[in-house]
C-alpha cells in the first residue's frame, strides 16, 4: 500500500472502533436496559460531534480539494460532501431520539424502531463511506499525483 493510501487507512482506523460502537449500540436497542442505552447513545453522539465531523471536514477541505485539482473535474467530489451532510443529519436525529431517551421512563415503541433505523443507518453509511475513499480516491490520488504533491498531502492531512 503506498503512503497516501496507507495514511487515509490509519486516519480511518483509528475511528473505526467508534464506528464499531455505532452497531453495537443499534444491536443493545431493546436489549439493555435504558441508562445504559442512554450512555450508549450519548457516547456516540459525542464521537459524531467531536471527532467524525471534523474528520468530514478535513477531507472536503483538503483530500476532495485536492482530488479535483488533480482530475480537473471541479464538483466530482460533490457526492462524498452529500454523504457529509447526511451523516450530519442523521446524527442531529440521533441527538433528537436520545433526548426522547431521556425524557421517557421507559422506551416507546415508536423510539426503539427510530433509534435502531438511525444507528444501523449510519453505521452502513460511514462505512460505505470509508471504503469509497480508501479504495477509490486513494488510488485515484496515487496515480495523478507525483510523489511531492503526496508528500505534500500526507503532511498537510497530518497537521489536521
Ligand atoms: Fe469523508
Ligand atoms: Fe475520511
Amino acid at each position: 500500500m503506498d503512503k497516501l493510501a496507507d495514511f487515509i487507512h490509519r486516519e480511518h482506523n483509528a475511528l473505526r472502533p467508534h464506528v464499531e460502537l455505532i452497531r453495537v449500540a443499534g444491536d443493545a436497542v431493546g436489549e439493555v436496559p435504558l441508562s445504559i442505552l442512554r450512555e450508549l447513545t450519548n457516547t456516540v453522539l459525542g464521537f459524531l460531534v467531536s471527532e467524525l465531523m471534523p474528520h468530514g471536514r478535513d477531507d472536503h477541505d483538503i483530500l476532495y480539494r485536492t482530488l479535483e485539482q488533480a482530475t480537473q473535474t471541479p464538483g466530482s467530489t460533490a457526492t462524498m460532501n452529500r454523504e457529509h451532510l447526511e451523516m450530519s443529519k442523521m446524527a442531529d436525529e440521533l441527538g433528537n431520539l436520545h433526548a426522547l431517551t431521556v425524557a421517557e421512563a421507559e422506551l416507546s415503541e415508536r423510539t426503539t424502531r427510530e433509534l435502531r433505523r438511525v444507528l444501523y443507518g449510519l453505521y452502513a453509511l460511514i462505512n460505505l463511506h470509508f471504503a469509497k475513499e480508501e479504495e477509490i480516491y486513494a488510488d485515484v490520488l496515487e496515480h495523478r499525483l507525483s510523489t511531492t504533491e503526496k508528500d505534500l498531502l500526507v503532511a498537510t492531512l497530518g497537521r489536521h
